[in-house]
């Protein structure tokens, strides 16, 4: 039994035993909850960017051990800095007396102060109360003009939802889209388990289709064809394929053939596509630039591009800005029912409305200072160094860990982490079995003990039968990255020395 004893020593109410009290609930040592008892959904989703490792780390912090936190990519948590603009208009905004002060224009450009007095209007004068569940109209416009710009194809605010970071999206329509264990969504392998965990939770089926990591982390969309025929042909309803691009854990960043082909797949399935473009502004070389799905519908005209079902979702927490905290998202239904999208309404109106801080924060992403305004040039500036560096952290990740031995690494083309697959000796495999641990968790545990880095094993995200990954973020900083180098190899060295 668990719990606080202090709540326990209130249980004065004589306990109820299950057994012909009719009137009372059932309980399991005193508790209706116990963990026994809870939704089987709930007990058995798992997420491992939080799991053994994390929690082992939690530990290890509260001994007092130095912890590098690179299992999540959460950017601002290993030092990086907001950027000044965002956070001088969410300041203003947040406290509208400051606008008042005599010396406010001597503390922030005027530009600041425009957009700030602009924003407490969209948010209809306070940023403390609730906006339309959808999320603020005027947000939801600028949202809009950001996709045509970028896809050269209108969007309509009303199709476009605000949500709590791009997971509560993602979770709105997987939830719509699962009717019971007999429904199955296409999840790539690995995946980032928000997806696993999420149609865990709604009680549907995860169908994988597995990323070739010898070609680059690239689909076999046939292969993906005779999966669907398959489950299909065993009475499973195959309703939509997520698609991860840039991919995490995996980085890699997808052609524009990939994508054609993917659209195909889509249209002659039927299948939903689900695009996690969360890492679209994450792209770190030039030849395989972000395209976006819908951009992609475009391209291929009719009967696609007014056919395939698509819903894109987007954040505020990657990318350069990194606002992981701040909880801003959306998702664009392209192709939708207007009734489901309706229902999508209604869903959003349970939690009556997003929060209004991770709207303002998408809104900067998505209009940010323009050519010729006063924080142009400094906004830009802090925005190309964030990417250069990040670029410049990709490949000294990469670098380094395709020169350990036994360790070969794909290029982070996009996103943020390096996902190196370990060929790890025998002899480990054989103490991590020993240890109770599948072989990349027992190399994660054990570099987590030697050095406090922590890290995410492949098993977390899925992989090919007998093969052994581990995530790491990019994202530790510059100042810091070549130490943090060197404690991987100096660990590696002796791991591989003791079980070689
Ligand atoms: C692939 C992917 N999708 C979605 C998310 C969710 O991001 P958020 O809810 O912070 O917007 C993440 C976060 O790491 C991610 O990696």
């Amino acid at each position: 039994m668990g719990g606080n004893p202090s709540v326990r020593m209130f249980g004065a109410v004589p306990e109820p035993t299950s057994s012909g009290d009719s009137a009372q609930p059932a309980k399991v040592d005193g508790y209706v909850l116990h963990p026994t008892t809870l939704n089987e959904n709930l007990l058995k989703a798992q997420y491992a960017v939080r799991g053994e490792l994390y929690n082992k780390a939690v530990e290890m912090a509260a001994e007092g051990k130095d912890i590098i936190y690179t299992n999540v990519g959460n950017p601002q948590q290993l030092g990086e800095k907001p950027i000044t603009y965002n956070r001088q208009v969410q300041a203003l905004v947040s406290a509208p007396f400051l606008m008042e002060h005599p010396k406010v224009t001597e503390l922030f450009p005027e530009d600041v102060v425009a957009r700030a007095k602009k924003m407490l209007g969209l948010f209809g004068g306070a940023l403390g109360a609730y906006t339309d569940s959808r999320g603020a109209l005027g947000i939801r416009k600028e949202v809009a003009e950001y996709i045509e710009r970028r896809d050269g194809v209108p969007a309509n605010p009303d199709n476009i939802y605000l949500t709590d970071g791009a997971s509560v999206a993602v979770r709105y329509v997987l939830n719509a889209a699962i009717r019971d264990e007999n429904d199955a969504i296409l999840v790539p392998i690995p995946q980032y388990p928000l997806y696993s965990a999420s149609i865990q939770l709604y009680g549907g089926t995860l169908l994988p289709y597995y990323l070739k990591e010898e070609k680059g982390w690239g689909m076999d969309i046939e292969g993906i064809r005779k999966s669907i025929h398959e489950s299909r042909a065993n009475g499973t309803n195959v309703r939509a394929i997520v698609f991860i691009n840039p991919g995490n854990p995996t980085g890699q960043c997808m052609t524009s053939d990939d994508l054609k082909d993917l659209v195909k797949l889509a249209y002659e399935e039927g299948l939903v596509l689900l695009a996690d473009e969360v890492y679209q502004p994450n792209v770190y070389q030039t030849e395989k630039p972000f395209i976006s799905a819908k951009k992609i519908l475009s391209e291929l005209g009719g009967p696609y591009s007014d056919n395939v079902e698509l819903a894109s979702f987007h954040t505020v927490s990657k990318g350069v800005l990194g606002e992981c905290g701040l909880r801003g998202g959306y998702v664009e239904f392209v192709n939708f029912h207007p009734d489901t999208i309706d229902q999508m309404y209604k869903a959003a109106s349970i939690n009556l409305s997003p929060n209004t801080t991770g709207q303002l924060s998408m809104s900067l992403m998505a209009n940010p200072p323009k050519p010729g305004e006063a924080s142009y040039e400094s906004y830009k500036k802090e925005m190309d160094d964030g990417l250069a560096s990040l670029t410049r952290r990709a490949h000294v990740m990469t670098d380094s860990f395709n020169a350990l031995e036994g360790v070969t690494c794909t290029f982070t083309e996009g996103a943020m982490y390096s996902f190196p697959r370990l060929h790890l000796p025998q002899k480990a495999v054989e103490a991590a079995k020993a240890a109770g641990k599948t072989p990349d968790t027992f190399y994660c545990l054990e570099l987590l003990k030697e050095t406090g880095i922590v890290t995410v094993p492949g098993a977390g995200f899925g992989q090919e039968e007998g093969t052994f990954h581990m995530r790491t973020t990019i994202l530790p900083q510059e100042a810091q990255i070549a130490d943090f180098v060197q404690k991987f190899k100096t660990f590696h060295e002796k791991f591989m020395d003791t079980y070689r």
